[in-house]
């Protein structure tokens, strides 16, 4: 068997946790392998919302086993409150989620860390979702690192090391903290972790794929705020495109095999950092307004804005993409007509690649089509897409080279087309 691998094209908040719960009756396994509690997946069925932020999002179906795999940072306080709220709605998860050894876990001094390093950027901050995300990944590639694995092996130690060192980190900062309060409801967190496996998830996973197990891995944030080939610097640590997916589990290139790549129907941001197609005007409110776009993790306003072809381009090269998913649909319903973004202006040169540096001076060219003008959240069948929709999706596959198989017009667990 292969891993099917489903990641954002776009800057996150694609829609990933309800596709993956979508998909996740299809799947025996449902891995997440990068990024940490910077996501913020929203699922929602039978009136229930559910926003997941270290915990896969198949965790909603009893028989599907979920991982947390090495590419992870955990962040043990973040982790105990999900838990608590998932038990609250009687989701019992010690059955069926396990955790890498090799997962980093976050500290608390991370992220004060990370806290710290945004104030004294001042106005070119990134936008972090302060949850500690750089400074931990920082560890792992500096080897100075705590992972999950040593949670039993001389850890109060570890961990004051640790501590002691960001201490003098901090000092260069002008920055109050304090981290006692946040200590003991960290310590309480590893409590919790301990109550669950703990693998080497790379032998878990490669064994289930050699018994013939069917395995979904659930990327987080979006292939524009990769490490290596987003926006950088506005981007995150880890790598979040399908390569990531390899060394985030320890599975090889050769097994990856469906790469589902979502995007939304239109274009949002959350943080700071360019983007070529955002809106400033009142179709951009009624993006945000219609849409809910507000972040899952922080709540802060989503900048919102048109379908960017030349960053999805770029997207679904750097992921190898082999089907789409178009989310979020049903937001467009009420516009006269929606642009695209076929291509960028720099220095006055048109261009359709994604350029080294995204920044003011990228001018966004656009094609217009008609929009439908038709509520779509009731629709359950490709044959009731209306013309205009028709036209959108076929533009897209002609442009993107990928077909579109799957169409979601509301949150809801049940408004998904299937194409
Ligand atoms: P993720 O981070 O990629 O999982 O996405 P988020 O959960 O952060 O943000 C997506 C938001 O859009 C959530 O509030 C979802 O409930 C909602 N959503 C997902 N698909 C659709 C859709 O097709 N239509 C509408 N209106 N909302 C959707
Ligand atoms: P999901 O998985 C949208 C953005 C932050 C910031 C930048 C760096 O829900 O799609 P970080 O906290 O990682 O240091 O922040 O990345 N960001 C996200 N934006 N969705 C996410 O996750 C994000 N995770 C991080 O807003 O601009
Ligand atoms: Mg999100």
């Amino acid at each position: 068997m292969k891993i099917d691998v489903l990641l954002g094209l776009q800057w996150g908040d694609e829609g990933k946790g309800k596709i993956v719960d979508v998909l996740t009756p299809r799947y025996d396994v449902i891995s997440r392998f990068q990024g940490g509690p910077n996501a913020g997946h929203t699922l929602e069925f039978n009136n229930i919302k559910h926003v997941l932020h270290n915990i896969p999002s198949g965790i909603f179906r009893e028989e599907t086993l979920n991982i947390i795999t090495n590419g992870v940072v955990l962040d043990p306080v973040v982790f105990k409150r999900e838990i608590e709220a998932l038990e609250a709605m009687g989701v019992d998860l010690t059955k069926n989620l396990i955790i890498s050894k090799k997962a980093h876990l976050i500290l608390p001094s991370h992220r004060t860390l990370d806290a710290a390093s945004e104030a004294a950027k001042g106005k070119s901050k990134i936008g972090s979702t302060l949850k500690g995300i750089g400074p931990t990944y920082m560890d792992k590639t500096g080897r100075n690192g705590l992972r999950v694995g040593d949670i039993d092996r001389n850890f109060q130690d570890k961990y004051n090391a640790l501590k002691e060192k960001h201490k003098r980190l901090l000092k260069q900062y002008d920055f109050e903290y304090n981290l006692e309060e946040e200590e003991e409801k960290w310590f309480e967190g590893i409590k919790t972790i301990k109550r669950y496996e703990r693998v080497d998830s790379e032998f878990v996973i490669n064994n289930l794929l050699e018994n013939g197990k069917s395995i979904l891995a659930e990327g987080a944030q979006g292939t524009l705020l990769d490490i290596d080939f987003g926006s950088y610097p506005f981007v995150t640590s880890s790598n979040t495109i399908c390569a990531g997916a390899c060394t985030g589990m320890g599975v090889a290139p050769s097994k990856i095999g469906e790469v589902f790549g979502i995007f939304k129907a239109y274009c949002t941001r959350v943080g700071s950092g360019p983007f070529p197609t955002e809106l400033f005007d009142n179709e951009g409110d009624l993006l945000r307004s219609v849409g809910n776009e507000f972040g899952s993790t922080t709540g802060r306003p989503r900048r919102c804005g048109w379908i960017d072809l030349v960053a999805l381009k770029y997207s679904i090269m750097l992921n190898g993409v082999t089907q789409l998913i178009m989310t979020k649909t049903d937001v467009l319903d009420d516009f006269d007509t929606i642009k695209l973004a076929t291509a960028y202006k720099i220095d006055g040169e048109l261009s359709d690649q994604f350029p080294y540096t995204l920044d003011d001076s990228t001018e966004a060219i656009y094609t217009e089509m008609p929009g439908w003008k038709t509520d779509l959240t009731e629709i359950r069948s490709k044959e009731q897409f209306p013309p205009e929709l028709k036209a959108y999706i076929e533009f897209l596959e002609k442009e993107l080279k990928i077909p579109v198989k799957f169409v979601s017009v509301g949150p809801d667990r049940k408004q998904i087309i299937e194409i």
